[in-house]
């Protein structure tokens, strides 16, 4: 009989959330208990794709708005022959932001409505859960400064926040909201026990398309 396929679990939320602190320890956890698990985060800034982004994120260019868009699209869409590789062997993937971080910053710009946004990334590998790290603009701030990256500042990541709002309205994805302002270790037991569901679950079914 073929192997059970591994879980695709995507973490989302505002700057300063928590999400990479989150997946580096739900991987370990995973792998701890005898889950074979790896991280992966969006953008990929490893390949020529992502290398163009970063240097857009890091205000080393510029780059049209759309452009920039597809090219974060673009980005997911090259690794997914890995992706399906890795969750067929029984991998679960534990995502740094997806398509959700694509629609909520692009359609948070003037003149971009989330619809268009959401377009080039129909038909990626659907994630069988999507837990979106929830934390308030007050709370955010009392973390400390914002980086110096690109999007990096309050009143933008205020309108992403708006955005995800909207993506989170629909029911064909599999929404969990994660109340980010608690301890690190109990928003991590809060994810670990979600994720453990959904991987029983999905081993028993397809993986899905996204927005189809
Ligand atoms: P990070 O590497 O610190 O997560 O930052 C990536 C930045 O890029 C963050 O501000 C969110 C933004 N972003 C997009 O605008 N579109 C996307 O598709 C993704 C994945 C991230």
């Amino acid at each position: 009989m073929a192997s059970k396929r591994g879980a695709l679990i995507v973490l989302e939320g505002v700057d300063r959330a928590g999400k990479t602190t989150q997946c580096k320890k739900l991987v370990q956890a995973l792998q701890q208990v005898g889950r074979p698990a790896e991280m992966m985060r969006f953008p990929d800034r490893t390949t020529t794709i992502g290398q163009l982004i970063s240097a857009y994120l890091e205000k080393k260019s510029d780059l049209e708005d759309h452009t920039v868009h597809l090219l974060f699209s673009a980005n997911r869409w090259e690794l997914v022959p890995s992706m399906k590789k890795k969750l067929e062997q029984g991998i679960t993937l534990v995502v740094d932001r997806y398509a959700f971080s694509g629609a909520a910053f692009t359609s948070a710009k003037p003149g971009f409505c989330i619809d268009w946004c959401k377009k080039p990334d129909v038909g990626l590998p659907k994630p069988d859960l999507v837990m979106f790290l929830q934390l308030s603009p007050v709370e955010a701030t009392l973390r400390g400064q914002f980086g110096n990256e690109r999007y990096e500042t309050s009143d933008f990541q205020k309108s992403v926040q708006q955005k995800f709002e909207q993506l989170m309205k629909d029911p064909s994805v599999n929404w969990k909201v994660i109340d980010a302002s608690q301890s690190i270790e109990d928003v991590h037991d809060n994810i670990r026990t979600h994720t453990l569901n959904t991987i029983n679950t999905a081993e028993n079914t397809p993986l899905g398309e996204l927005w189809k």
